[in-house]
């Protein structure tokens, strides 16, 4: 057993049993491997330390109200991993292998996976990663694919609190035809001195713009954005902003309760209009957000009184987390129970 004070945990690495790797050579992919070792071993020349060929995932087991694991919609992770290899011409990892890898993570470390009460989870951590040997910028027809796990707490500190949120035009996340769309290292490599001075100046999130005319709302932080009024849940339409699978979940819900769904482009003025805001994924879950400063304009748009959830967040944050804690029926078929 372990030693975990599951109620205090953050969002960090914390080690487990085992991880599940495979490797792609020449034209196939081995068998999964299971190991204890924390370590990879890999040539300097290896082509994702250079050029960045590297996509990852972010997925969620939780321990339910009845004792029972369930992994969140692991088949949606591994069909954005697809997407992923193809736009960075990797490998593709075959689906089935894929929600295998991660179903054996969570059973071997079984008694990693938080209890009910903590309101913690087990985070998994799939990554794919070129490693073809060479100094020349092209395609790896080499790779290694792997999964880790780590017990985590709430991303944002407290919790499901209103966070501030600051938009600043110092840095576009992705561009129009880049890999905006896909979860590639890069992507958050272009976001990290946004995110950085965000927190410095006491902000949880950077709302990123669109890159061609900083005119539409695209992401916030590593989340999705959506903003509520007039009973409809809208969020952002862009080539460039990642397909959310928590945001995926959460459109279909938010129909469930009667609220109309709209993904559009979202005008920056159009902030000001909303009811509520919230930022979403896997690791946010659902963070509402409490304000938005303009770094450049200095206008603050405060949702309710910035510190209160909102009701409409909190019926949607309920409703996804019912699910899966297993406190609720999952109507669509979204859980995978780990036996
Ligand atoms: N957008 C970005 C940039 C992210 O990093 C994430 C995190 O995974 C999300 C959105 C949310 O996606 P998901 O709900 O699939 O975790
Ligand atoms: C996730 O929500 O799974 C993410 O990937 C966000 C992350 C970069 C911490």
């Amino acid at each position: 057993m372990n030693n975990i004070d599951w109620k205090n945990l953050g969002f960090d690495y914390l080690p487990t049993n085992i991880n599940v790797r495979a490797y792609y050579k020449d034209g196939a992919w081995s068998e999964l491997e299971y190991t204890s070792d924390e370590y990879i071993k890999m040539h300097m020349a290896t082509t994702c330390l250079h050029y960045g060929l590297e996509a990852f995932e972010g997925l969620k087991a939780f321990r339910g109200v009845d004792g029972k694991v369930r992994l969140f919609r692991v088949d949606e992770n591994g069909r954005r991993l697809q997407s992923s290899a193809r736009k960075l011409c990797l490998p593709e990892l075959p689906l089935d292998m894929f929600v295998k890898a991660c179903y054996e993570v969570v059973k071997q470390n079984i008694d990693f996976v938080p209890p009910y009460e903590s309101g913690a989870s087990l985070y998994l951590r799939p990554v794919l990663i070129g490693t073809k040997v060479g100094i020349g910028v092209k395609a790896s027809h080499e790779a290694m694919f792997f999964v880790f796990c780590s017990p985590v707490g709430p991303y944002f500190k407290g919790g499901m609190k209103p966070i501030k949120v600051i938009i600043d035009r110092v840095q576009d996340r992705a561009a129009p035809r880049g890999t905006g769309d896909i979860k590639a290292g890069g992507n958050y490599a272009s976001s990290i001195f946004s995110g950085e001075k965000a927190h410095t100046m006491g902000y949880s999130n950077v709302m990123y713009l669109d890159a061609t005319e900083h005119k539409y709302i695209e992401e916030c932080g590593a989340a999705n954005f959506f903003g509520i009024k007039d009973g409809k849940y809208i969020t952002p339409k862009s080539p460039s902003i990642l397909p959310s699978i928590t945001n995926k979940s959460l459109r279909t819900l938010a129909e469930d309760m009667g609220l109309i769904v709209e993904e559009r482009p979202v005008p920056v003025e159009e902030l000001a209009s909303f009811e509520e805001a919230g930022a979403c994924g896997t690791a946010a879950v659902i963070s509402p957000i409490g304000y938005v400063f303009d770094i450049d304009t200095e206008e603050k748009i405060t949702y309710g009184d910035g510190q209160t959830v909102g009701a409409t967040c909190k019926a949607l944050y309920d409703r996804l987390q019912d699910i899966q804690y297993g406190r609720a029926e999952d109507k669509f078929g979204w859980t995978l129970e780990v036996e």
